[in-house]
């Protein structure tokens, strides 16, 4: 199965995943944001409402893809050094989200360092406006995802999630035990879904919601996914997740 076939379900997300996506320069996958910008409908339909917020905003691949599945009125923040690979990063930003149909009004652009960012700061940025879907794809060390889940969780909204990028990625190991040692000091959060990878850049992204919206978001992802439902599922000790793939074959045993 190819990411090209899975859609969104929001048509403006849809279009820009067939023909500007692969122009911006990143490295979430489309199927990825595929997924993520269902949720986001999905969480539309359950009368979840609020910004998007992003760690590591880069060019903007992802966020723009966000932003389309926002609903009218609502935000997405993204919070970037934009420092790397070099200062005129910021301008490549501004116009891909201005080429891709992302005006300045539904868009904050944060150049900041999440390292020393407070929780209070990130949601005045917002007018008070909790999140609703949070993408966390900044430095990638043990120490730096530790924090930024803390702020994330801190900031988010009623039914809201975060999504984790590069986990289970063999350039970074200790990720994982950073997500472990969150789950364990926050039991009111679990994960939602596991998003397969497509490749080793566009890697594999976890959704972490809270516990109360499991059941729920579960049952609304196996419905707009079935076909990219990995049969097994996850093991979380004790909790388990679905696994969502564009490969869901399982191992010839006889
Ligand atoms: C892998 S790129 C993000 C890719 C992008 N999200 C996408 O989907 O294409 C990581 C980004 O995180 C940013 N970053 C790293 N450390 C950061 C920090 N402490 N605060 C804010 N941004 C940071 C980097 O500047 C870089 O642009």
């Amino acid at each position: 199965m190819s990411a090209e076939s899975v859609k969104s379900g929001i048509a403006a997300v849809d279009e820009y995943l067939d023909t500007g996506y692969a122009k911006v320069v990143g490295m979430s996958s489309r199927f990825a944001a595929a997924v993520c910008c269902g949720l986001l409908r999905l969480q539309t339909d359950l009368g979840v409402k609020g910004p998007v917020a992003e760690i590591g905003t880069f060019e903007g691949r992802f966020f723009i893809a966000l932003a389309h599945a926002l609903a009218d009125g609502e935000k997405a923040l993204g919070i970037d050094l934009f420092d790397w690979p070099n200062p005129q990063v910021i301008d490549r930003f501004e116009a891909n989200c201005a080429k891709h149909g992302v005006p300045e009004a539904k868009r904050i652009t944060w150049r900041a360092d999440s390292r020393t960012m407070k929780p209070e700061d990130l949601l005045a940025k917002l007018g008070g406006a909790r999140v609703r879907l949070f993408h966390v794809d900044g430095e990638h060390s043990r120490h730096a995802l530790t924090r930024d889940l803390e702020l994330a969780t801190t900031v988010l909204g009623e039914g809201g999630v975060i999504v984790l990028d590069d986990m289970l990625h063999p350039g970074y190991p200790t990720l994982m035990i950073a997500v472990q040692d969150y789950l364990q000091r926050h039991p009111e959060m679990v994960v939602l879904c596991i998003i397969d990878r497509e490749t080793i850049v566009a890697a594999t992204k976890f959704v972490i919601c809270q516990a109360a919206w499991f059941k729920r978001y579960e049952e609304k992802l196996l419905e707009a996914f079935k076909d990219n439902v990995w049969p097994l599922g996850a093991d979380f000790e004790p909790h388990w997740c679905l696994v969502l793939s564009l490969d869901t074959r399982l191992a010839d045993i006889v």
